[in-house]
């Protein structure tokens, strides 16, 4: 049988991505042009700078993704790219990009959700196993997600405010570091002491959604009154206790979700799925939690990439889906 080729391409955000996969789970290649660098000034990601960045990269993109695969066009089987959910004029450059070369070579076209690629960036670690449930945590998202069978999303939770990536970034601008901050908060909180500051936890009983904003305010107000007094609080022990009381309520609900839906996999998803103390608590809570399987992706596949749009494109191509050219970039698509 004949290997199935997916060029995956990836313009939601502040990243330039594409990539070739191979069968749904083998990466031939997988190239990421970040403009942090130009973003970073303004601490956050600029719309229209995004979207001009996005024009001037996404060509050179695309012809180092097939030429490191030592692939061309016409051995494509599809290309799938990220419709949404995303900024609205970096989302259009993708999706022109890739309308553009599947009519001009004849290649079906394969419209992506971006959460369902981070989801299945996992497939590029592991075959999923279905039902599986996935804890999707990024700039943009914070939700719990229920995949009963191949490309089929429930979400069973999502947060009510901030996403967590979102809440990482606005407190690490609080503690004056740099954009994007969850990398940095993650770094500090590994010096600091958890318990020293005592912050809120949404637990949200008897739902999976979640609430950070209140977090948040409370990190900030903490800051502002220790100022206002002349005390200091040392940043290590403020992330740090942060971190500790987003991370208890992640790990938390999504044990519980996977015990009531009995999932066989549980697949961390996102850019916060990178930080470190997510990582080591949500293992430590699955060690003894035998039944269900738990996936966490490497960093390169956590933060916005092209490998996982072709990981799902692929999902749904054999699913039979087909995006035509009436498909544009849908910032408020749903999953
Ligand atoms: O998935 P992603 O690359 O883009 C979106 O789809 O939003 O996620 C970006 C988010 C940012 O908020 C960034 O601060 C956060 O992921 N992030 C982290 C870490 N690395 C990236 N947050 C906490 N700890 C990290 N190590
Ligand atoms: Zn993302």
């Amino acid at each position: 049988k004949k290997d199935q080729l997916i060029l995956g391409i990836e313009t939601s955000c502040d990243e330039t991505a594409a990539a070739v996969i191979k069968n749904g789970t083998d990466i031939l290649s997988n190239i990421v042009a970040s403009q942090i660098e130009s973003h970073k000034r303004f601490g956050g990601v600029v719309p229209e700078i995004a979207s001009r960045h996005h024009v001037e990269q996404i060509t050179l993109v695309l012809e180092e993704a097939l030429r490191e695969a030592n692939v061309t066009y016409d051995d494509l089987d599809a290309i799938a790219v990220t419709e949404g959910p995303g900024l609205v004029g970096a989302l259009l450059i993708g999706v022109n990009a890739a309308k553009a070369v599947a009519f001009a070579h004849n290649i079906p076209l394969v419209g992506v959700h971006h959460i369902a690629g981070h989801i299945y960036a996992n497939r590029l670690i592991k075959e999923i196993e279905y039902p599986a449930l996935s804890l999707v945590v990024s700039g943009g998202h914070t939700e719990l997600v229920l995949i009963e069978r191949p490309g089929h999303f429930k979400v069973i939770g999502e947060t009510r405010d901030d996403a967590a990536g979102e809440a990482y970034d606005k407190v690490a601008r609080t503690l004056h570091l740099p954009y994007p901050g969850g990398p940095h908060i993650d770094r500090l909180a590994q010096e600091g002491d958890p318990t020293s500051v005592p912050l809120p936890r949404a637990w949200l009983e008897d739902s999976y959604d979640f609430s950070f904003s209140g977090l948040k305010s409370a990190v900030i107000n903490t800051l502002h009154n220790a100022e206002q007094r002349g005390e200091t609080i040392e940043p290590a022990d403020l992330a740090a206790s942060f971190q500790q009381s987003v991370i208890d309520v992640l790990v938390k609900k999504t044990v519980k979700a996977t015990q009531e839906y009995d999932v066989n996999q549980v697949l961390l998803a996102g850019g916060v799925a990178a930080n470190k103390g997510l990582r080591k608590a949500l293992t430590e809570a699955f060690e003894s939690i035998t039944e269900t399987e738990l996936i966490i992706p490497p960093l390169s596949l956590c933060t916005d990439n092209a490998a996982m749009i072709g990981a799902a494109g692929s999902v749904l191509f054999e699913n039979g889906k087909r995006s035509g050219m009436a498909m544009n970039g849908n910032p408020g698509l749903d999953i």
